[in-house]
């Protein structure tokens, strides 16, 4: 029988994304009990620790909400049998990486963490479950859930009474909140995607989100558009950042600023002006897995130009990384051995904790080839974090900047919080070696003052470096 009303939510996977959309959803909901359930036990820990200083992820304001609902109707457990019993309707927060192996590695994303919790859903839910893929998935994932879903409630029949009435919806419901913001783009999205075949569930689905979303802003598909539509979404927003970097590197070689360009561009409004901010390359756990996932899929369907069109995104990511590293070996003399640098910023970018293909790691490992010591400081990353991103290297981690700031050449800016224009830069300046450079990848540094206190300073897409 199919339940009129969901009443109990459970969401597998207690990520980036598992955590904050479900607060999110038991904020709104407070009639519907949200139970966030992980395979990590560390992860779970942290979610419940009373401190919420220590919650395993670090958003603005997530804390504030998890500190009202946690406990009341929002739940994170290890115990993922009896929470997937509960529950009406399911969602698949569970990470979707790139293949390491096997055909289609290093393209493929891997799904063997969906087909095991897809496996876990067919073997403890109860009666009618609607089954909500919130991961980013490869166009036709819904038929693979659906065939393991549907195989193993046969199998399990005969033997088992309370599978009589099992049956399963399937609904694609992509996230698009970036980190550092998600609570903002959960609060106040600029659409909900739905995708789907079947009427009601798409319908009690959508009246979730209208307790919070206009209904103009929920937008309802098939599943294979809904699937796709993520994988375009975080291409197209890629695709402006590889080609404002291209920009940046033209900018510099001719006397062009990217400042200057990005604002004449940005104001045609066919254009407009978001994502243009030149950088390191872009970061994250999404862009690159999800571009090399397009294109696994256009390679899949014989569309190799298709392929290569996007393949360009990730390439001339890679290329800006290692043109800022060699640009800074160039600037300090050609060498880096017996230099010391600071690096800081560690995040993929402000306000988050996530290290996830961070621009600092490979930007890092390529000082680090050229014999350089790094000193590297952030504000939110562990110091554990980052050393388990660079594994037996050349590294010192500090809490405080001014400290990572001692006796080294070069500061490199990676990521652009705010607080490093706060800093006390002439204290900083005393205490580095000279010449004292500044390599601002961000242009998030208010230069005219540290060129006045005595710092060199290049910044990303202009030459107007001392
Ligand atoms: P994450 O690695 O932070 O979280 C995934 C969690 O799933 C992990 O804690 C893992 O232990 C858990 N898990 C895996 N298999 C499980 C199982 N069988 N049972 C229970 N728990 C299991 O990943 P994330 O960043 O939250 O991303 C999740 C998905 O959402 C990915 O497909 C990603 O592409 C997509 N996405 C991510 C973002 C983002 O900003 N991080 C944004 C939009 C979409
Ligand atoms: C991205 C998408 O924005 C989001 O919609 C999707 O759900 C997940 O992937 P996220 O990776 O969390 O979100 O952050 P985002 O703000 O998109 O930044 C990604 C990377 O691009 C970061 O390294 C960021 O610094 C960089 N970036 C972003 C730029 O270099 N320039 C820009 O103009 C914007």
């Amino acid at each position: 029988m199919v339940n009129n009303k969901i009443k109990n939510i459970c969401c597998i996977g207690a990520g980036y994304v598992g955590g904050p959309s479900m607060a999110v959803l038991a904020k709104h909901c407070p009639n519907i009990k949200v139970n966030v359930v992980d395979i990590n036990e560390e992860r779970i820990r942290l979610w419940n620790c009373s401190d919420l200083k220590k919650l395993p992820i670090y958003e603005p304001n997530l804390d504030e909400i998890i500190g009202k609902c946690r406990g009341v109707n929002l739940f994170f457990s290890n115990n993922i049998k009896e929470c997937i019993e509960q529950a009406d309707m399911i969602f698949l927060s569970v990470n979707t990486p790139t293949k390491t192996k096997g055909i289609g590695a290093g393209y493929a994303s891997d799904l063997k963490w969906i087909e095991a919790s897809s496996r876990q859903i067919a073997e403890f839910a109860r009666n009618h479950t609607i089954v909500v893929e919130k991961s980013t998935l490869p166009v036709k994932t819904a038929e693979t859930i659906k065939s393991i879903l549907n195989s193993s409630t046969l199998i399990k029949k005969n033997i088992d009474l309370h599978n009589i009435n099992k049956t399963f919806s399937i609904l694609s419901n992509p996230e698009f909140l970036a980190e550092g913001s998600a609570i903002k783009d959960l609060e106040n999205p600029d659409r909900v995607l739905i995708g789907g075949e079947d009427e009601e569930s798409i319908k009690k689905l959508s009246k979730i989100y209208e307790n919070w979303v206009e209904s103009e802003k929920i937008i309802e598909t098939n599943l294979w558009s809904s699937e796709l539509s993520k994988l375009v979404a975080n291409a197209f927003l890629a695709q402006r950042i590889s080609s404002i970097n291209s920009i940046s590197a033209l900018c510099e070689a001719t006397g062009a600023n990217i400042k200057e360009v990005k604002k004449s561009i940005g104001t045609d409004r066919r254009i407009g002006n978001k994502f243009l901010e030149a950088g390191p390359g872009f970061g994250g756990s999404c862009f690159k897995k999800d571009i090399l996932n397009l294109v696994y899929l256009s390679r899949f369907y014989g569309l190799n130009e298709v392929a290569n069109y996007w393949e360009q995104i990730i390439l001339i990511n890679s290329w800006q990384q290692k043109r800022i590293s060699e640009l800074i070996i160039k600037k300090l003399y050609g060498t880096l051995s017996e230099k010391k640098l600071a690096i800081f910023g560690f995040s993929f970018k402000a306000n988050t904790n996530d290290t996830r293909e961070s621009p600092s790691i490979s930007i890092s490992n390529h000082l680090l080839d050229e014999g350089a010591r790094l000193n590297i400081y952030d504000p939110q990353v562990s110091g554990k974090q980052i050393s388990e991103n660079l594994v037996d290297k050349e590294i010192d981690i500090f809490m405080n900047p001014l400290e990572a700031a001692k006796d080294v050449d070069a500061i490199i800016i990676m990521t652009e919080w705010k607080e490093f224009n706060k800093l006390d830069w002439d204290q900083i300046f005393s205490l580095m070696r000279k010449p004292a450079w500044i390599f601002d990848t961000r242009l998030c540094l208010e230069t005219d003052n540290l060129r006045n206190i005595g710092f060199n300073i290049w910044s990303v897409g202009s030459n107007n470096e001392n």
